[in-house]
Formats: structure tokens, sequence, C-alpha cells
């Protein structure tokens, strides 16, 4: 079966076609770094038998940062911990990537930045100066070299969920008569720089992904005929895969995304619409993807290079061995009317799944508390 086969992947050779998603679980310590819980969690991930490991986003400076329980990469002092973390993957056999982010007018403090000041939940973030704006082009570049350094695969720019990049692309949230704003050619243009400065820092020959976003699903949203053309310009820039999703915050709560959200494969279709669009650049498809049975299919349709399990994998670390026929128990499927991880998560709580087990949640839940009280 071709999802088990190995990829080849720019300089890597990923073992079968199953990635891990990058999924923010809130573990990380408030000063910023990976505590054991973190490192666990990364091991535990990396150990199911998935070809690749996605690191959630890490913070390319501290205006940028969606929470504070993130990771962060905006200075040296982070090296250490990264490594840490990387080793953590690597150490069971996965390839290490870890995804870069500036959240713009989502971060978490009330003093927020964006392209435009549109509002968000009651706080009107303030315009970027065009200084500013060269600031956290370096910042990112700065932040992947690190990523890097630490002894990482490679490293994934945040272009989804609508955080900084995808705020300048659309023209709901950029609302500038400079250079970055206007046409489709402006808008993409902050979003460039930080690939071409990321691609210049890090050198050619290191893989950068990138997590796309092919549809806000909102009607003055960014749609797949302005994503499409820019998907061709990453393309050219030779960007090692584009992991394709759909929505934003703001359309994340409505009601017909809720709706959506349950099906299997729910972002399939537009994975499927960019890998017609740019075929010579690995794609990899997320959203739901609960059965081994339905991952394979999508490969074999050619809809997708590849798959990405976010809270599926979440809900069963076993996933990949199920699948493989190395462990004989059914999978435990992610309950798709259930989103505690996620509200957990939006209300600055570490993360965990209401399909865990009794004893496993009890024995989170002790360890995670000593986190909060003793900073572990
Ligand atoms: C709690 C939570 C945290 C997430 N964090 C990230 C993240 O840090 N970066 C990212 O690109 N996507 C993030 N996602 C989106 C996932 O990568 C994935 O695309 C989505 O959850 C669909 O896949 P799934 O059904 O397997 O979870 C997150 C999703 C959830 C539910």
């Amino acid at each position: 079966m071709k999802i088990f086969e190995p990829f080849t992947m720019k300089t890597l050779v990923l073992k079968n076609r199953i990635t891990r998603a990058p999924m923010f679980v809130g573990y990380a310590r408030p000063d910023g770094t990976p505590g054991p819980l973190m490192l666990e969690h990364y091991g535990k991930i990396a150990g199911s038998g998935v070809a690749m490991v996605v690191v959630e986003n890490i913070a390319i400076d501290a205006q940028g940062m969606g929470s504070p329980f993130m990771l962060r990469a905006d200075n040296d002092s982070y090296l250490e911990g990264l490594s840490q973390l990387c080793d953590s993957i690597k150490s069971q056999g996965a390839l290490a990537f870890a995804q870069i982010n500036h959240a713009g007018r989502y971060a978490y403090l009330p003093e927020r930045v964006a392209p435009s000041p549109v509002e968000t939940g009651k706080v009107v973030p303030r315009e970027l100066t065009r200084d500013e704006i060269e600031k956290i082009i370096n910042s990112f570049a700065s932040a992947a070299k690190r990523i890097k350094d630490a002894g990482f695969d490679g490293v994934e720019l945040h272009g989804g969920t609508g955080y900084l990049l995808v705020q300048f692309l659309s023209s709901r949230t950029n609302h500038r008569t400079d250079e970055y704003g206007g046409d489709l050619t402006n808008r993409m243009r902050f979003p460039l720089r930080v690939v071409e400065a990321v691609l210049e820092e890090v050198g050619n020959d290191f893989p950068v992904g990138y997590r796309f976003l092919a549809d806000e699903l909102l009607p003055d949203g960014l749609h797949l005929d302005e994503t499409k053309v820019f998907a061709g310009e990453l393309a050219e820039r030779e960007v090692t895969y584009l992991s394709v999703t759909a929505g934003t915050y703001d359309s994340f709560f409505l009601p017909e995304y809720k709706e959506k959200e349950k099906e299997q494969g729910y972002m399939v279709p537009y994975a499927e619409e960019i890998k017609k669009s740019v075929p010579n650049t690995p794609i990899i498809a997320a959203g739901r993807i609960q059965t081994p049975e339905f991952a394979s299919r999508i490969i074999d349709q050619g809809k997708t290079d590849l798959v990405g399990l976010a809270r599926v994998l979440f809900a069963d670390p076993l996933w990949p061995k199920k699948a493989m026929g190395e462990v004989k128990d059914a999978i435990v499927p992610c309950e798709p009317s259930c989103s505690l991880c996620l509200q957990r998560v939006m209300k600055g709580k570490p993360a965990y799944c209401s399909q865990w087990s009794k004893e496993q949640r009890e024995r989170f839940l002790k360890t995670a508390g000593q986190k909060d009280s003793k900073g572990a």
C-alpha cells in the first residue's frame, strides 16, 4: 500500500506517508521553553510510527505570541530547549519539523499589530509600520535559523489559521495602501518576502514547508481563485511542501464550519485543488482523517501525497501502528462532536482528550497540575 511506502521530499526520505500536523497543546513553560510534559508528549507522538512530526507553532517574537504557554524561538536562549525537543522526536525515529509563527491580530496580548486595524474580539490591532514589517521578516528568518541550528530536519512557516501571513494575503484584513496592500500581487508581497528571507537565511538545501490556507470559508475572505495563484508563487520558490488547510478563527466557530468539520476529510477537497494547481510540490492533507482506509484512498487517488493527523493522533497515538497492523487493537477515534482539546487551549489550559482512558486523564491532570505549580 502506497501509504506505507517511503516518500522523498527534497533531501529527506519519509519512511511512510503519515505525518503529524502541528497541534498546539499548551504544554510549554511560561518562559517559552519545553518542560518534561512537552518532551514526553512529543516523544510519544514521534514513537507512534509517523514519518514526520511538525512541532506546534512557535513564536518568532513576543508580540506575535498567540498564547502565554507557547514555545518561543526569538532569541538564542531558546536553542537548548528546542534541541531537546528535536531530540525527543528524532530519537523515536521520526523526522522533526518545527512550525514558526506570528499571530498578528490573533496575538493574546491586548496590544496587537496587524497589516490593518481590523477589529477582532473587541480589540483593534495597530497597523504595522514598514520598519516593523522589515523587523518581522528578519525575525522569521532568525527564528528559522534557530530551528535549523537546534537540529530540526526542516522548518514550517505558519501561513494558516488566519495568522499574520494570512492577514496580509487576505483583502478582509489587509486594507493597506502601500506596496503591501491592494491587489493580489501586493498582498502576496509580505508572505513571499518572509519565504525568501527564510530561504536565504537557512540555505536552499534546508527544507522549508508552508502551512497553506486554501480558503478562509468566509464570504468576503480568500478563496481558491487567489490562493491558487499564491500556491504557484510558493512552488516557484521551491518550498518543500504545502500543508493545506481551510478556515480561520473568524470561521471556526460559525455553525456551518462546526458541522463541516465533523466530516471525515473535510479539508481534503482543498488539498486536491491545490495539488492540481502545483502538481510538482508535495501536498499534505489534513482534517479529520479518521481511518487508515480513507487516508490510503486519498493518497492512491492522487488527491494528496501525505496525510497530516492532529487531533486524530492525539486521541490515539497508536493510529499509525494500528494501521500497519503492528498493534492489533481498534483505533480510538477522535469524537467529531467534541472540541475539548481546542476549548482547553483557548482558555490557556493544557490540552487533553476526552477519549483517553480515565487513568490516563487522571495521570495527565496530576502532571499538568505540577506544571502549573512548579513550572515543569
Ligand atoms: C487544539 C488545536 C491546536 C492546533 N494547533 C495548530 C498549530 O499550532 N498550527 C497549525 O498549523 N495548525 C494547528 N491546528 C490545526 C491542525 O493542524 C489540523 O489542521 C486540524 O486540527 C485538522 O486535523 P485533525 O482533524 O486531525 O485535528 C490545531 C488544531 C487544534 C484542534
